[in-house]
Formats: C-alpha cells, sequence, structure tokens
C-alpha cells in the first residue's frame, strides 16, 4: 500500500480524520483542498466566486495527477473529487481508498454554523439532492465508515485496524490512538 485516499461528502470528516492519521501512521498529510488553495493562492470559496466551478476543477485534477505520483501520503480529497473518474482511477492506482459517509442530517448539523463552502449555499433540498447523487460514487470505495455517530478517535482506530488486517508487516507496531 502507497497511499490512503479519503473520500467522502463535505462534513464527513475527511480533513481532520486525515490529519490524525497522518499522525499515527508517521506518514505526511495532504489536503487538495489546500494545494489548489497553495498554487492559485485563493481559498476555494474565492475560486470559485471568481473563476467558477470549472477553473476549480481543473485545478483539482492537476493537484491529484501530482499528488497521485507520492508515496506514503494520507491525501484528504474534497467532496467532489472522486466525482471526476479521471481523478479516482490516478488516486486509487497507488491508494487504499476509504470512505467517510454520514448521515445528512449529521452533516448538516456538523457544518450548520460555519458554512463556507460553495456548494452548500443552497437549500436543504439542494444539499439533499448533491448528496443522494454523490453516495452511489462513494460508495465504491474500498472500505466505508459511517461516521454519523462516531468521533474522529473512533473513525482513525477504524481506520488502522483496517490497515493492519490489510497489512500485517508494515502496520503493526502503530499505536491504536
Ligand atoms: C466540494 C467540497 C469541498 C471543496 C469544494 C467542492 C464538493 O471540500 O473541494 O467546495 O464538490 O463537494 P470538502 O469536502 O473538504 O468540504
Amino acid at each position: 500500500m502507497q497511499n490512503i485516499v479519503l473520500i467522502g461528502f463535505m462534513g464527513t470528516g475527511k480533513s481532520t480524520v486525515g490529519k490524525r492519521l497522518a499522525q499515527a501512521l508517521a506518514w505526511d498529510f495532504v489536503d487538495t483542498d489546500n494545494e489548489i488553495g497553495e498554487i492559485t493562492n485563493l481559498s476555494v470559496t474565492e475560486i470559485f466566486r471568481r473563476h467558477g466551478e470549472t477553473r476549480f476543477r481543473s485545478e483539482e485534477s492537476i493537484v491529484v495527477a501530482r499528488l497521485s505520483q507520492l508515496d506514503h501520503i494520507v491525501i484528504a480529497t474534497g467532496g467532489g473529487t472522486v466525482l471526476n473518474p479521471l481523478n479516482w482511477k490516478a488516486l486509487a492506482h497507488k491508494g487504499t481508498v476509504i470512505g467517510l459517509h454520514a448521515s445528512l442530517e449529521e452533516i448538516l448539523n456538523r457544518i450548520g454554523h460555519k458554512n463556507d463552502r460553495p456548494l452548500l449555499k443552497g437549500s436543504k433540498e439542494e444539499i439533499e439532492k448533491l448528496w443522494s447523487e454523490r453516495q452511489g460514487c462513494y460508495a465504491q470505495a474500498d472500505y466505508m465508515i459511517d461516521t454519523s455517530q462516531k468521533n474522529i478517535d473512533e473513525v482513525v482506530s477504524e481506520i488502522l485496524t483496517i490497515l493492519r488486517r490489510l497489512n500485517n508487516n508494515e502496520f503493526s507496531g502503530i499505536a491504536n490512538d
């Protein structure tokens, strides 16, 4: 196994879990949204506002292509990254893909008070539509974890258990928290 790729809808905890997981593995952590911010010098919100989603997706694919060449990193993707089959293929080629799931209610609870995401500005119905449309894609992950009722430590520990099962030698010495 060379990389771990976290996918899932906005608010499922990809970045927080990814950081903690990378610490536990002593691997580097990369967040595709942060990388896009670094190369464009703009926040995700600003890219959407000034240049639109198409430009954001094209920057995202450039970042994915580069990250997919690296080894032993934990990658937290944006919620829409793997909807592009080419991104999925590149990330999955060298990585174990772990899908983080959360119910729509839980997601709305989590992001409710600090919602700066351009694609979550619509009505509850619009968000629900986006969430529903994407579930089939996320479900193709190598492993799915329902985070709805779990805290970060529990999710990280579940991923570490999966990794130990997958590769006893490489991960046998990793602490469980
Ligand atoms: C998006 C998710 C966001 C960010 C952008 C688009 C999406 O990332 O990439 O706003 O299409 O779901 P997070 O999932 O980290 O919020």
